[in-house]
């Protein structure tokens, strides 16, 4: 059964994306009860009452509650600050974005979403890939992480490639190295830069515009071709990859962060939930019972990081040949099986689809043309932007008392 703790650990994940901190940092949590039927009452305080992120921070933390063990019910109780305690939770915000600086280059008002699986093989890498390419699709700005730091694979599914170029950000009077951090990182003795060092390059992430909107992708694919860099990078992190990707990369304004895992995942995830722990997780299984029982493990991970499971997709569901025949070549069920093992919707079933691999082999995901793959793939990612992981809005309710701080953690 959960306890308080456990409800103020899931309830650090919920963001007032205004504020840039998790409402629980904010002192914006006066009360949490649990009942012994379960049924769990969180009293927000918030700056002010009727706005988008209202209604969007209800949706978080009741998604983030109601996954705990033995919660039946999850009710949001709201109060509005008064004028003095908004200037307390203004003054802690403040005080937190100057005392420690985000540790990371992503945005409160970005999405974070990280596609896990159990296993390699099960098309992880190609569900990334065809999402972020129909969200782009959809007019939104998409950022994708390749954190399969040696099986990369996107930089060739999503048809983009090219070196990383360095950005120069910070204070324009002080000496700068150069444009190339990882070059210039890689030449010096030293091999950890010092946060200051780090602070003034950044490396921008390739890009590609699809319809109305825009792909942000950063792999090690992009770095390894480069002998001298790839060292650096090869010692330097091979086990923070992921997180130097996250602190190094001026991945600017974004709605959504897809993250596509290494299989596995232990430390990663963990790494990830540290720095982000407002990141969703979506977990891929084939249809076959023993791979859900593998993909169980991954969602059982999230849990205990406490990270939200948004819901399970399955891939490789069926072949249906061309005379309309149905062939379950690797099983079936384990989809749904695994989403009420989770207590999580199904998000969809992609069905085996050549179509798939060729546009994964030749830059262009299938999910911008037709056929049964495509339909699929396009579902999944409008019920995501609509019902499951919507984007932030900030609508009207900025009260942007925060530029000056925003200012500072947006340069260092
Ligand atoms: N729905 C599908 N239909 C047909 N082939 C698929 C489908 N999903 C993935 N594949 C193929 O299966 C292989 C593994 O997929 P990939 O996305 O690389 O998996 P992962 O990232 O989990 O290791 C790739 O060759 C890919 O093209
Ligand atoms: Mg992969």
């Amino acid at each position: 059964m959960a306890t308080i703790e456990d409800i103020m650990a899931v309830l650090r994940g919920v963001i007032d994306p205004e504020l840039g901190s998790s409402i629980v940092d904010l002192g914006m949590v006066p009360k949490v009860t649990i009942a012994d039927d379960g049924f769990v009452m969180v009293k927000v305080a918030l700056t002010t009452l009727g706005c988008p992120l209202q209604a969007q921070i209800r949706k978080d933390v009741i998604a983030r509650v109601e996954q705990l063990p033995g919660v039946t019910k999850v009710k949001v109780e709201w109060s509005e600050l008064t004028q003095d305690g908004r200037a307390e939770v203004m003054a802690i915000a403040r005080k937190r974005i100057a005392e420690n600086p985000p540790d990371n280059e992503i945005l409160p008002s970005t999405k974070v979403i990280m596609i896990a699986s159990g296993k390699g093989g099960v098309g992880k890498s190609s569900v990334t890939s065809n999402l972020a390419a129909a969200m782009a699709s959809m007019g939104f700005t998409v950022g994708v992480l390749d954190a399969d730091i040696w099986g990369y694979s996107i930089p060739r599914m999503l048809g983009i490639e090219g070196r990383l170029e360095g950005v120069t950000v910070g204070s324009s009077d002080e000496p700068q190295s150069t444009a190339d951090p990882v070059n210039a990182d890689g030449a010096t003795a030293e091999p950890t830069p010092s946060s200051s060092e780090r602070s003034r390059t950044k490396i921008a992430p390739n890009q590609r515009r699809i319809g109305a909107g825009r792909l942000k992708v950063v792999s090690m694919g992009f770095l390894v071709d480069q002998e001298e860099s790839a060292l650096m990078w090869r010692g330097l992190i091979l086990n923070r990859a992921v997180q130097h990707f996250l602190e190094d990369v001026r991945w600017g304004d974004m709605d959504y962060l897809l993250i596509d895992m290494p299989p596995g995942t232990g430390d990663v995830q963990m790494g990830l939930a540290k720095m982000l722990p407002r990141a969703e997780m979506v977990i891929i299984t084939t249809p076959a019972l023993a791979a859900q029982k593998v993909a169980a493990r991954a969602g059982s991970m999230g849990r205990k990081n406490y990270l939200r499971i948004a819901g399970v997709i399955e891939n490789m569901t069926a072949f249906v040949a061309p005379d309309g025949s149905r062939h379950e070549i690797f099983g079936a069920g384990g989809g749904r099986n695994l989403a009420d093992e989770l207590n999580v919707p199904l998000l969809g079933q992609v069905p085996i689809d050549n179509a798939v691999a060729e546009g994964g082999d030749q830059g262009e995901p299938s999910v911008l043309g037709d056929g049964p793959a495509a339909t699929e793939l396009r579902r999944i990612a409008e019920l995501m932007v609509t019902e499951i992981t919507p984007p932030v809005d900030m609508g009207t309710c900025t009260v942007r008392l925060m530029e000056a701080p925003v200012e500072i953690s947006l340069s260092s």
